[in-house]
């Protein structure tokens, strides 16, 4: 009895200890972001008082909307929108609780910033000085993931994402009160996937299958393999685990108002009893379920990396080279096959026994990563191919040794040609403009088309290679993934990339997206068509670099002066067109800059018109505060 009564108190204790854990995080939203970058107000502008009202009036709001709340307050510029978003499933009243507690959450997490979004697990909410109501917006994507890697993995992704494809098909195609749809599928091993997306119901169709289309590609970035993850953007958000999460949905129709759920049965005194005993149960069962997920899901934070799929390691294997292969392909990493030092390790030219010229890069020795994780990471950069990268290979993992092998590229890189008086004529205009557009191509696809979202870091003339036809390869993408701890988080404490290339933003605070890889592709091709180093101090010496040099010159329409001198008169009109697009992705604010997408669209059609760019950041002109701020 002792002994009941001993476990009893433990397994009370236990349920304490997680309800505490519970009520602690139920506090906790999932995501938040503070745009820091656009607009702060002041302790007693008109803005505050004006957000404050709107978010007062919150819970009083009776219109409910089916989940959707959409209101402004104010005048002209101190007007505040506000969109709030319940899941699907979610009643009337709970829905304003969780709002309510949103703009308590909201407020406090994001003191004085203009625009702010926050995620619950059952609402979100969001305001802006701008118009957000029907603009699809996934700038930021927020993940969280959830429990275990999945067994059988690529089955499972295929069960996953064929479930997801289904709802967000269903979702899209809601109309303009919810656009939400809930599913399971089973994988092997009895793996149940439940899952569901949502868009607000303000975007169009087209707008909400694009918004998930990012928020699925986010997911297969972070959480590839994970049983349950969660991706939060603006207007949508999706979510799968391995339980059920949400309540049935109850079926829109205007003309048949949903009816009331039937009177709970009273039973007898002894129903009752039972019912007490049953739901006490039930509760201590719950709350050990809970108790054992979140010890796992805490468990796998710090335990990375634990693989064992057996596919997975096949492949791995079948892109294995051994230590004692690349060593005779390189002569034993002689200086004679040296072809150069990159940011992550020195590259070496290699003949394997059958002929193939490989290029090897050895990865300098600081990495922190598990030997499992680099496998992961390989097998997903290998699974990267496009006509406009540089294909890897395989590795090689003994000892202390990380080495990467790639094709060899013949024609070496592409500052060896632009920057040399003797080379550059070589390079005419039409060839040029191949690169270019090569170099467009290849990153759209890192960025957007590929499994995973890479971001590149360090583009930049050295890194681009050129193969027999002087077509355009980009070279060590996806080496920040195998170098760095961990390159989904939005911020970085080491920065990889070369000064010169790289945008403020990173330089200053260590936050690299897209639009930092937008930035280093605006230095190339101003580059490309001046034939000038970005940092070639001696060149700019008069008026700091070259990026400082074309905006002034761009501004007294003058613009022709960047242009290489070694470049004939023809197709003055394209270079123009280069230049404009350079000086717009290295305009100073990130969300200013064009994506990769909408590049590809304006060097494709010369109908496209262009926006007016602003002026680029200056940091190079204060390049020693900078550098010792770092
Ligand atoms: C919002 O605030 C920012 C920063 O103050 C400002 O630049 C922007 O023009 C404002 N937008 C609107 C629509 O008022
Ligand atoms: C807004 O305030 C934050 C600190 O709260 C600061 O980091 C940020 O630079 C400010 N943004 C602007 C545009 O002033
Ligand atoms: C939401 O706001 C927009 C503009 O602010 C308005 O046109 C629209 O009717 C509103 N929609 C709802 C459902 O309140
Ligand atoms: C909203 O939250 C506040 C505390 O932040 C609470 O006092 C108030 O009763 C809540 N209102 C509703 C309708 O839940
Ligand atoms: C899975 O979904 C089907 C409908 O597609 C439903 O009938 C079934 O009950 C669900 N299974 C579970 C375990 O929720």
């Amino acid at each position: 009895m002792a002994a009941v009564t001993g476990s009893f108190m433990h397994l009370f204790f236990l349920c304490c200890l997680f309800l505490k854990f519970m009520s602690q995080t139920g506090a906790e939203p999932d995501g938040v972001f503070c745009y820091e970058d656009r607009g702060n107000y002041t302790a007693n502008s008109i803005y505050k008082t004006n957000l404050n009202t709107l978010l007062s009036t919150l819970s009083s709001h009776t219109q409910i909307n089916y989940g959707f709340y959409n209101f402004s307050y104010g005048q002209s510029t101190d007007r505040v929108n506000a969109v709030g978003l319940c899941r699907g499933d979610v009643k009337p009243d709970e829905c304003r609780s969780c709002l309510n507690n949103s703009r308590g959450s909201l407020t406090e997490n994001c003191p004085n910033q203009k625009e702010a979004v926050l995620w619950f697990d059952k609402c979100m909410l969001r305001y802006s000085n701008r118009t957000i109501f029907g603009i699809v917006d996934t700038d930021p994507p927020l993940y969280t993931w959830y429990g275990d890697k999945a067994t059988n993995v690529d089955q499972f992704i295929q069960v996953l994402w064929n479930l997801m494809g289904n709802l967000k098909a269903t979702a899209a195609s809601g109309d303009s009160r919810r656009k939400y749809a809930t599913g399971n599928a089973t994988a092997s091993n009895f793996q149940n996937i439940y899952g569901f997306v949502q868009c607000t119901p303000d975007l169009s169709q087209q707008e909400c299958r694009d918004c998930l289309d990012l928020a699925f590609s986010e997911a297969r970035t972070c959480c590839d393999g994970r049983r349950g993850a969660r991706i939060m953007a603006p207007t949508c958000n999706i979510k799968y685990d391995y339980y059920r999460f949400f309540e049935e949905t109850t079926v829109l129709d205007p003309e048949v108002p949903v009816p009331p759920l039937p009177p709970k049965e009273s039973g007898n005194t002894t129903g009752i009893v039972i019912a007490i005993v049953v739901s006490t149960v039930v509760v201590f069962l719950l709350c050990l379920c809970g108790y054992w997920r979140w010890r796992k899901a805490g468990k796998h934070l710090l335990v990375k990396g634990e693989e064992d799929d057996e596919d997975e390691i096949k492949i791995a294997e079948s892109l294995q080279f051994n230590l004692d292969t690349i060593r005779a392909a390189t002569g034993n990493f002689s200086d004679s096959n040296k072809l150069g030092q990159g940011g992550f390790g020195d590259v070496y030219r290699g003949r394997l026994s059958d002929g193939q010229m490989i290029a090897v890069k050895r990865l300098s020795r600081e990495s922190s990563q598990a030997d499992t994780e680099f496998k992961n990471e390989v097998l997903l950069v290998a699974k990267l191919q496009h006509r406009n990268l540089v294909r890897l290979l395989g590795f090689c993992l003994e000892g202390r040794e990380r080495l990467l092998v790639y094709e060899f590229v013949p024609n070496r890189s592409l500052d060896y040609f632009i920057f040399d008086e003797t080379m550059k004529p070589q390079l005419d205009w039409k060839m040029r403009y191949n690169i270019i557009r090569g170099i467009a191509r290849g990153l759209l696809y890192l960025h957007e088309d590929s499994r995973l979202r890479v971001i590149h870091r360090d583009l930049k003339a050295s890194n681009i290679l050129l193969d027999k036809e002087m077509n355009p390869k980009i070279a060590d993408f996806g080496v920040a993934r195998l170098v760095s701890v961990d390159q989904t988080q939005a911020k970085t404490s080491r920065i990889v990339g070369t000064y010169g290339y790289m945008a403020p933003e990173y330089v200053i605070h260590g936050q690299f997206s897209v639009k930092s890889d937008v930035f280093s592709f605006g230095v190339l091709v101003l580059e490309i068509v001046s034939g000038q180093k970005n940092n070639g101090l001696s060149h700019w010496e008069n008026v700091g670099d070259l990026v400082t040099f074309a905006w002034r010159n761009w501004k007294e329409d003058t613009t022709i002066n960047i242009v290489d001198p070694s470049l004939t008169n023809n197709c003055r009109n394209e270079m123009m067109r280069c230049i404009h697009i350079g000086l717009l992705c290295v305009q100073e604010k990130s969300y200013d800059r064009p994506t990769m997408a909408t590049i590809m669209l304006m060097l494709n059609s010369h109908s496209v018109s262009l926006p007016i760019p602003a002026e680029p950041s200056f940091y190079m002109n204060s390049r020693t505060r900078s550098l010792s701020d770092m």
